[in-house]
């Protein structure tokens, strides 16, 4: 059978500055597409691709009204949400049909552990398609945005974490002892310090001073965060990278640090300068216990987390 006649079996959301990245990715690795909504896209023959907001692999419905595709839909799990696409009116009237799961700003810290909701698009009027599973510790279409702490962080980044640690499932506490590398002016430091960890922040450039002055288990090191001191190597129970650094040089410490007795969790933005190394990626993608997230939060980066 030809690709063009076939079932789509998945389905990826892709952000719109990043779409010479995926479709660089797709021809990499010989998955076809074709777009069904803007930033929405279908495949017959899908692999894992990383620079994508979500994925999830579907069943096509066809349906003769919107109360014929709620009624379907609800014969087919109890909670869903819309991802949104072409046909949005339509979308919107069979979302209001069901038990659906709006779009909103959410409050960190949020379990995610409980999602169990599938989640719809529309490929044409009278056709959907739908995730073939609940997206577990997943949001419809990679859309996880939070409300936001205008006053206490001293930058933006601490949204990247926020998501990261919700799409993870991992929480921090006063148990943790968290190696923020690359970590000025203190946005990710604020996130843990406020979650009760003690924090030893490393970057060349001094942090935030009001960030210092308003928790006390915030220490500040400068210094080099691809080689930071091994007594707070030896400690760390968290290491935290958003450090602006060569992924390749991230992709070395990394392997050594796991071997870390005390750590439990990495959290590692990879930044890439032009054309990212997809070999690489897969590289990182390799390494037993860990996920790969292209979050709403990031740019130009993707989000690697390790658990062991
Ligand atoms: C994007 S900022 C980090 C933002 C931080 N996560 C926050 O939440 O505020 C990147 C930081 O990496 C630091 N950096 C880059 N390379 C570094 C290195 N080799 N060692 C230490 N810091 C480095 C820069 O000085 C910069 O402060």
């Amino acid at each position: 059978m030809k690709a063009e006649t076939q079932l789509p079996k998945a389905l990826y959301f892709v952000r719109d500055e990043t779409l010479a990245e995926f479709r660089d990715e797709a021809k990499q690795y010989r998955v076809t597409l074709s777009e069904l909504s803007p930033g929405i896209f279908a495949s017959v023959n899908p692999e894992r691709l990383f620079w994508v907001l979500d994925y999830w692999p579907v069943n096509r419905l066809a349906f003769t009204s919107v109360s014929d595709a709620a009624k379907q839909l609800r014969r087919m799990g109890r909670f869903w949400a819309y991802a949104g696409g072409n046909h949005y009116r339509r979308g919107m009237l069979i979302a209001d049909n069901l038990r659906c799961e709006k779009e909103r700003l959410w409050n960190f810290p949020v379990s995610a552990r409980g999602n169990r909701w599938q989640a719809f698009t529309l490929s044409s009027p009278n056709d959907l398609l739908c995730s073939a599973q609940p997206l577990k510790h997943r949001f419809a279409g990679g859309r996880l945005r939070f409300v936001e702490d205008r006053e206490g962080p001293p930058s933006r980044a601490y949204l990247k974490l926020y998501e990261a640690l919700t799409l993870a499932d991992v929480s921090l506490g006063s148990d943790d002892q968290v190696l923020d590398l690359g970590a000025t002016p203190g946005g990710w430091s604020y996130v843990a310090a406020c979650a009760g960890a003690q924090v030893q922040m490393v970057d060349r450039a001094a942090p935030d001073s009001g960030l210092l002055r308003k928790f006390p288990q915030i220490r500040f090191h400068k210094g080099d965060g691809l080689n930071p001191p091994v007594a707070l190597l030896e400690d760390a129970t968290v290491i935290l990278s958003d450090m602006a650094c060569e992924p390749a040089k991230l992709f070395e410490s990394v392997e050594r640090w796991r071997k870390l007795p005390r750590l439990k969790v990495m959290v590692c933005t990879l930044k890439f300068h032009g054309k990212s190394d997809k070999h690489l990626i897969r590289q990182f993608a390799a390494i037993a216990g860990s996920e790969i997230y292209h979050l709403w939060h990031n740019g130009h980066e993707l989000t690697w987390v390790w658990r062991r």
